[in-house]
């Protein structure tokens, strides 16, 4: 990896925000100024040469989606807008039909609002119980938390592998088998993961996984829904329109397309999903252990900073992932976030859209440190430099 490949790297700028979005490099940037050039033309349409071309490289991305999280075949791969939609999907595509007044949908309070706020409103709608599965000192998911809330009614797990202020990683594959062995259907956020860590559909065994194409890379407005071939079937489309119709007549009968195109009506982000590609093969020439390693080694060296920093409250002291959550004691934390913008710093502040996540942590707002692979340790140390003098915050958050 070359820190030259990202033109944002470049800037005077320090970004530490990859939660929230990561940075993008010049190959994904160039394959989407190609596409809209060269050969800009409808997918899925076209009878001439540069139409064939778009089909050509939109499933190749999903040729490349389905090998990058070992799915077992590409009808598996669905092009959304991103997690957001694809959870969505999921929820009341696969799920409303399904549940019953009862019936119980398990989470945690530390999910982000897209794998919250579509199992509330299903909830609402069917009569469900939401449940939420206590978190354990470090604030992580363990096996026996889950076995310790799950009933007879319990019917969906929906959780995400990494979390976005705690970046605890989750122990999917033990959790899902038991699911299992319980007729308990398993979600997965990867929303936060996909780019930070290897995921296998297959050895993970989930049922669901939602993610966003912007977090690892590719462009925004673009997301993959993966549904086991055999429940992808039963999902409802929830837009009907133009691309997933084989035909349709004046009596009003609907003939679908086959897998995965009937879910996706409509012209889809062509531009993003072939960006989206790009994305994937940068990763892949990395590698994604390598990453996942890199960006431990970045974690620990930040932690190990910012623990001698006597007023700085690190939050998930015991996270594995690239996301540091802390406080300084007495300075909200947005204004520490403006501070360090001052310097050209990057953070995100604020509840970061995980806005249940207080009533187990009693805290309302934190700074988060989210890092990806071409941060540095020289950026770690400008910093914690800046971090390190409680006065200069206070004079100059303001
Ligand atoms: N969920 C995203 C974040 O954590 C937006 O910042």
């Amino acid at each position: 990896m070359n820190r030259d490949d990202f033109p944002m790297l470049k800037k005077d700028l320090i970004y530490f925000d990859n939660g929230a979005t990561s940075l993008k490099p010049y190959s994904v940037i160039d394959k989407i100024t190609d596409y809209y050039t060269n050969y800009g033309a409808n997918a899925h349409r076209g009878d001439y040469d540069i139409s064939y071309k778009v089909d050509l490289e939109y499933e190749n991305t999903r040729d490349l989606v389905t090998e990058f999280i070992n799915a077992k075949s590409k009808e598996e791969i669905v092009f959304t807008s991103g997690a957001t939609e694809s959870l969505n999907m999921i929820a009341n595509g696969f799920f409303a039909p399904l549940l019953e007044a009862g019936d119980e949908i398990l989470i945690t309070s530390s999910e982000h609002a897209s794998n919250v706020l579509p199992w509330f409103n299903l909830a609402n709608q069917k009569g469900c119980l939401i449940k939420y599965i206590p978190l354990d000192d470090n604030l992580h998911v363990t096996l026996e938390n889950v076995k310790s809330v799950v009933t007879p009614k319990t019917k969906i797990i929906s959780l995400a592998m990494v979390t976005n202020v705690i970046g605890d990683i989750r122990p999917m594959k033990e959790i899902t088998k038991f699911a299992h062995e319980n007729n308990i259907f398993v979600v997965m956020d990867g929303a936060q993961s996909i780019g930070h860590m290897k995921t296998d559909v297959q050895d993970l065994d989930i049922d669901f996984l939602a993610f966003s194409a912007h977090k690892m890379l590719g462009p925004t407005g673009v997301g993959i829904l993966y549904g086991k071939k055999e429940l992808l079937e039963e999902l409802i489309p929830i837009n009907l329109g133009g691309g997933m119709n084989e035909s349709f007549d004046n009596e009003k009968e609907i003939y679908l397309k086959d897998l995965p195109t009937r879910l996706e009506a409509g012209t889809p982000n062509i531009a993003g999903v072939i960006g989206l590609g790009e994305a994937i093969k940068y990763l892949n020439k990395i590698g994604m252990d390598n990453i996942h390693d890199k960006e431990i080694d970045l974690r620990n060296y930040l932690i190990e900073k910012l623990v001698k920093i006597p007023y700085i409250d690190i939050i998930n002291l015991e996270a594995d992932s690239g996301i540091v959550t802390f406080n300084i004691d007495d300075i909200f934390s947005q204004d520490v976030a403006y501070y360090l913008n001052k310097y050209n710093i990057c953070v995100r502040a604020g509840n970061h859209c995980a806005k249940i996540l207080k009533n187990v942590t009693g805290v309302t707002n934190s700074i988060r440190i989210s890092l990806y692979f071409y941060n540095t340790e020289k950026e770690i140390d400008t910093l914690v430099e800046l971090l390190s003098d409680k006065e200069k915050i206070l004079k100059e958050m303001i």
